[in-house]
C-alpha cells in the first residue's frame, strides 16, 4: 500500500515504554467513553525533516491509523479526530487540496478494515460545503458502516466550534418561529441535541499534541468539563503509547464537575 510504504520511510522515535504494561496498568472500568484529539503539528514534523508539509499530514494519517485501531481494541466508544477545521480553508489551496485528496484516499483505503473491525464512521462539521468527491467519500464509508456498534469515528470536517453553536441557534430559531417550541423550554439538553454531536456522550479526554496549549475552535460547547492532556510530540509521532499514557493520566485525575471531592 503506497501509503503505509512512503510514511514508513520516516524515522520515528523508539517505543520508550513498555505497550503491554501501559495496557495492564489501564483501569477497563473506568475508560474515558469518549476521547477527541486535534491532531496537530504534521506540518512541523515534516519541515524539521526538510519535507513539504503535505507529508506530515501523509504521515499524521499513519497515526490516526494506529490510534484508531487502539482505540478500537480497547473498547472506547467514541473518538473525535479534528482533521480539518473551518479555518483551514485559510491555507494555500494546493494544501487544501492535498489535505481532502488524502481524506478520500483514507477513506476508500480504511473503510474495509474499519468496517472488519466494527468501526461506524462519522463527521461533524459543515459536510455539505466540503468538495463533492470528499462528500461522496464520506457518504460512502457512512453507508457501510452504519450498523457498526463497536467504536464510533467521528471526523472533525469543515468543523469550528462557533460555526456548531450558531447552526444550533439557528435551528432552535427556527422551531420557536415555527411554534414547535417554547422560549422558556430551552435548555442545556435542547442545545446538546441540536449540536453536531447529538446524541454523544461529551469527551471525558481531550489530547492535543505538538505541545501547543489552546482549543482552536474545537468542540467549545461540549469540552465544558474535558481533562486536557497535552502530549510533547508532533502528531505523526504520536503512537499507541501516547495514548495509553494519556489515558493512565486521565485515570488518576479527580474530576469534580464544580463540586467538592468525596473525602
Ligand atoms: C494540523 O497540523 C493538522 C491539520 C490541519 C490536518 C490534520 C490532518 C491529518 C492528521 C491527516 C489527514 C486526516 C484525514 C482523515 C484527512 P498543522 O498542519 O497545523 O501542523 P503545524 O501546526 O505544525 O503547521
Amino acid at each position: 500500500m503506497m501509503l503505509r510504504k512512503i510514511t514508513s520511510l520516516f524515522s520515528r522515535p523508539k517505543v520508550t515504554a513498555d505497550e503491554n504494561t501501559l495496557l495492564q496498568s489501564i483501569d477497563r472500568n473506568k475508560l474515558p467513553q469518549h476521547i477527541a484529539i486535534i491532531m496537530d503539528g504534521n506540518g512541523r514534523w515534516a519541515q524539521r525533516r526538510g519535507m513539504p508539509r503535505s507529508l506530515g499530514h501523509r504521515a499524521g494519517v499513519e497515526s490516526l491509523r494506529n490510534i484508531v485501531k487502539l482505540c478500537s481494541e480497547i473498547g472506547i466508544g467514541y473518538l473525535t479526530c479534528y482533521a480539518f477545521s473551518t479555518e483551514n480553508w485559510k491555507r494555500p489551496q494546493k494544501e487544501v487540496s492535498y489535505l481532502m485528496d488524502l481524506l478520500v484516499e483514507y477513506l476508500e483505503k480504511e473503510v474495509v478494515e474499519l468496517h472488519k473491525n466494527n468501526v461506524r464512521v462519522n463527521a461533524i462539521g459543515r459536510l455539505e460545503e466540503l468538495p463533492q468527491r470528499a462528500q461522496e467519500a464520506l457518504q460512502a464509508a457512512f453507508q457501510k458502516t452504519k450498523n457498526n456498534t463497536g467504536l464510533t469515528l467521528n471526523l472533525a470536517l469543515n468543523y469550528g466550534g462557533r460555526t456548531e453553536i450558531t447552526d444550533a441557534v439557528i435551528k432552535i430559531a427556527n422551531m420557536v418561529k415555527s411554534n414547535e417550541m417554547e422560549v422558556a423550554n430551552i435548555n442545556d439538553k435542547l442545545i446538546c441535541d441540536s449540536l453536531y454531536t447529538a446524541g454523544m456522550p461529551d469527551p471525558e479526554l481531550l489530547i492535543r499534541p505538538s505541545g501547543e496549549c489552546r482549543i482552536s475552535n474545537f468542540l467549545l460547547w461540549q469540552l465544558a468539563y474535558t481533562e486536557f492532556w497535552l502530549a510533547d510530540v508532533m502528531w505523526p509521532d504520536f503512537q499507541r503509547y501516547h495514548l495509553l499514557q494519556a489515558i493512565i493520566g486521565f485515570q488518576r485525575r479527580e474530576r469534580r464537575f464544580g463540586g467538592l471531592n468525596k473525602k
